[in-house]
């Protein structure tokens, strides 16, 4: 599949199969996410790859915490048909953890400091392009409180799990989102 054809036909899933994933898949989707670019090459990154059922189901009780929580203090009535269950339903989920240490020379700039979540972002997209080159579906989570996360995972707290992507085989089609015309968002400086 070449690049462009994997940019435009993925999409967000959020009803999963179960079949499995294999181990030799996992690895070939995170081999594609150490590819990825990173500030001076620091290879911010860090994965936790979950198939658990018993961590999966800890991770969508704090979800569903944080759904109810957000409905109540926005006061956002459709977030309540907004629902989390792929966190539960996904035979995969990659967790991908930043280390905020490796942000390179940012760290001087007065609004610096991010870089380490520009290069895991990076990285989280080659794992969804990988993903679907390799006829996988995904989802990019981050609606999620940091702390819970780090002790459900048993995670350093000095590094941010940023997001969560589950994977798997989609259960059904999956609706195309729109996008803007690009000519809407470009300025060019000629
Ligand atoms: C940084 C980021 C965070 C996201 N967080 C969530 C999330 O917590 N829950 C969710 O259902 N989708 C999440 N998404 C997926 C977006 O809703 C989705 O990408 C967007 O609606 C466009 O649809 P598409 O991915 O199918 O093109 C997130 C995407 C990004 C890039």
């Amino acid at each position: 599949m070449d690049v462009f054809t994997a940019i435009r036909g993925r999409r967000s899933c959020r009803n999963f199969l179960p079949e499995p994933v294999s181990q030799d898949t996992i690895e070939k989707i995170l081999e594609a996410a150490i590819w990825a670019p990173s500030p001076l090459n620091t290879q911010p990154w860090e994965f936790i790859v979950i198939t658990n059922e018993e961590v999966k189901k800890k991770i969508f009780s704090e979800a569903e915490r944080c759904r109810k929580w957000a409905i109540e203090k926005s006061g956002w009535k459709w977030l309540g048909s907004y629902q989390v269950d792929f966190v539960q339903s996904a035979p995969v989920i990659i967790v991908v953890i930043g280390d905020p240490k490796k942000t390179g020379v940012d760290m001087f700039q007065e609004e610096g400091g991010v870089g380490y979540q520009h290069a895991c972002a990076a990285a989280i997209q080659n794992i969804h392009l990988a993903a679907h080159a390799l006829g996988l579906s995904s989802i990019w989570f981050t609606f999620f409180d940091k702390k819970p996360m780090r002790e459900i995972l048993g995670i350093d707290p000095a590094k941010t799990p940023l997001a969560l992507v589950c994977l798997g085989k989609a259960d059904g089609d999956i609706s195309r989102t729109p996008r803007k015309d690009v000519k809407e968002k470009t300025t060019y400086l000629r």
